[in-house]
């Protein structure tokens, strides 16, 4: 039997979370919910959502996939709640958790907020996405995804291009990849390549070409621009040309699969072609993205036996 984790607050440490166990269980609702719209796995527990930074797809993933298993959910944003009044994070922590929420899952633009906050609050603390540093969720449905197409990630190797230092959604993936089975190749402008890392199983290649050639599947990545000193990238025609997904050139590689976290900029980091092309998975990954956030909210709010 696995330790129930008292918290999903990164892939690192890589022995913090039962991997195979969330794969398992994100799949049995996949098929669940291919024949009904709502469970009761959640009744009476309470969710909330607490996004201070800008999110679509998670957002939406999460509001859906704890009301789907039967939760009470309460979401907000830092625009429409009292940090637009000055609020600190620890006040609004503190608020939060007198209202006795089971689940706080919470996206913030500083890395290490998701662990502050559960240092602060009784609730489990479920990442999605705290600055630089870690996106549990959105790695472990990418796996999902991967693991649908190839059955397994054993011997596979999977491509990380683009903005990898400023891109907790890499860094996730470059912990759990590997975990899985998976050689990671990894290629970016060297202003995008963290200074160091050391990360066993993942390795730096200078070309777009080389990854290509060497890769099952490529994941590209936004420029994030709202998380840089300064211009890192001198302009996105030339950034375009060199390491962007582009379909006349990923074309020659038809058997290669293409994801993305979204959001996506056309014409900067892939062709609109490409993105929603016959190559693409990224339909796929957000469809997938809703029942690894069912399985996690399962792991840490119920108390069945793992
Ligand atoms: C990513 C994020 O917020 O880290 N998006 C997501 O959660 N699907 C990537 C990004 O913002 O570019």
């Amino acid at each position: 039997m696995n330790e129930r984790p008292q918290h999903i607050l990164g892939i690192e440490p890589t022995n913090a979370l039962p991997i195979p166990l969330i794969l398992d269980k994100a799949r049995d609702y996949r098929a669940f919910f291919s024949r009904h719209s709502h469970c009761h796995d959640l009744e009476g527990v309470l969710v909330v959502n607490a996004f201070f930074e800008n999110s679509t797809r998670t957002k939406s993933s999460f509001d859906i996939a704890a009301k789907r298993l039967g939760a009470d959910v309460v979401s907000f944003g830092s625009s429409g709640s009292s940090i637009s009044k000055g609020e600190s994070l620890y006040d609004t922590l503190q608020t939060l958790d007198a209202m006795a929420p089971d689940c706080l899952v919470m996206r913030h633009r500083c890395s290490g907020a998701a662990e502050y906050a559960s240092r602060h609050v009784r609730a489990h603390v479920l990442n999605a996405g705290d600055g630089t540093h870690e996106h549990p969720t959105q790695a472990l449905l990418d796996a999902m995804t991967l693991i649908d197409e190839f059955g397994s990630l054993e011997g596979k190797t999977i491509g990380i291009v683009g903005d990898i230092a400023h891109s907790r959604v890499a860094r996730s993936n470059m912990h759990l990849l590997p975990l899985l089975g998976a050689k990671v190749l990894v290629c970016s402008p060297p202003t995008l390549m963290p200074r160091e890392w050391d990360i066993s199983g993942v390795e730096r290649v200078s070309s777009l070409t080389e990854l290509l050639e060497r890769c099952d599947a490529v994941m590209t990545l936004r420029l994030q621009l709202e998380r840089m000193q300064s211009g890192l990238v001198p302009s996105f025609n030339e950034y375009h040309r060199h390491y962007a997904l582009r379909q006349p050139v990923v074309s020659r590689f038809p058997q290669l699969k293409v994801l993305h976290p979204g959001p996506v900029n056309y014409g900067v980091e892939i062709d609109y072609e490409l993105a929603n092309g016959p190559q693409s998975l990224i339909r796929k990954q957000v469809a997938n993205g809703v029942f690894i956030r069912m399985a996690c909210l399962w792991l840490l709010c119920t108390s069945a036996n793992v």
